[in-house]
């Protein structure tokens, strides 16, 4: 099996022979990573990690101001950095993104989609175009920068995919009832990847983040906190770990990861009300945006 150096050896544990170990560039040298949703919270933490750890990295989200400043901080660790502005709610943002990483010759051999919202509040008075835009966003733009960038990477024979899902992925979530399935899509579809792309040379994984400390409930419009709570650092660490032994899925924080496995033989209509109970009390406005 190829290894990058950066990680233990993993040999699979069932499901047969592989015929290649799917993952990075078998020089040791890590390439270009594109991180979306990088002027904050866990995307900015992935990008200062990966400089850390070797790579360059494309910076895109919306502020132009926080990804310059962050841009200086790779600049300065002596990574190879580009900042791209774009709103990739829209579809023209993302083909923008795509022609730009085109136009430098960057070939691609990380994309980290972290670029993500959450809308809180009752589905049938929240905002329908805020709704669409977060869809457009989380799964939209998610689907087609992980569909332009799998080409390339299985014609080299190498490469990986980061998709930023959410505990929210495993269950449904009342009163964060699109995001939670705009994340459920995340995971089914990352880990349907995981299994298409193995053999391709390809690394596909998930990760799952429970509440961390970032705007994202903010953003949301909901009270931010919760049980588990973590760092964007320590997601962003627990990622660069999970990446480098090619799991197909992480889940962060020990608490998290309890709460997943137990959750699996609780009744549904045990966990809708439990879920319920965690979002309604967060909700700042249950209409608007
Ligand atoms: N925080 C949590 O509790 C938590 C839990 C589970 C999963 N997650 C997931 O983690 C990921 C990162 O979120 P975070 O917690 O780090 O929150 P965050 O600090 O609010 O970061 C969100 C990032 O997405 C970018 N973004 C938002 N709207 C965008 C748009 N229309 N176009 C392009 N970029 C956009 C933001 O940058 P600009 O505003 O500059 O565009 C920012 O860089 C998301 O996918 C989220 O669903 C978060």
């Amino acid at each position: 099996m190829a290894n990058d150096g950066r990680g233990p050896q993993r040999r699979p544990r069932r499901g047969g022979r592989r015929t290649q170990e799917a993952g990075l560039s078998p020089a040791d040298a890590p390439g270009w990573a594109l991180v979306t949703g990088a002027s904050s919270g866990i995307g900015a933490a992935l990008a200062r990690q990966l400089a850390a750890a070797g790579w360059s990295v494309v910076l895109t989200a919306r502020s132009a101001d926080r990804l310059e400043a962050l841009a200086t901080e790779v600049s300065a660790l002596g990574r190879a950095c580009r900042v791209f502005v774009a709103d990739l709610s829209a579809t023209s943002g993302v083909e923008a993104l795509l022609a730009f990483v085109a136009a430098e010759g960057l070939a691609l051999e990380l994309l980290v989609n972290n670029a993500g919202v959450g809308a809180g509040g009752d589905f049938a008075t929240l905002a329908g175009p805020r709704q669409c835009a977060m869809l457009g966003l989380n799964v939209d733009a998610l689907t087609r920068l992980t569909h332009a960038c799998l080409g390339p990477m299985r014609a080299r024979g190498h490469g990986a995919i980061i998709n930023v899902a959410s505990v929210a992925a495993f269950q449904p979530v009342p009163f964060m009832a699109a995001y939670a399935a705009s994340k459920a899509y995340v995971l089914s579809l990352s880990l349907a990847l995981w299994e298409e792309n193995r053999g391709h040379g390809v690394h596909v994984m998930a990760v799952c983040p429970g509440s961390t400390d970032t705007g994202f409930f903010a953003a949301a419009e909901m009270s931010g906190g919760g049980p588990y709570q973590q760092t964007p650092e320590q997601v962003a660490a627990e990622t660069m770990a999970a990446l480098a032994r090619r799991r197909p899925l992480v889940v962060t924080g020990g608490g998290n990861r309890a709460m997943v496995a137990a959750g699996r033989f609780l009744p549904r209509r045990w966990m809708l009300a439990a879920a319920a109970r965690f979002a309604r009390p967060r909700m700042r406005a249950a209409a608007g945006g």
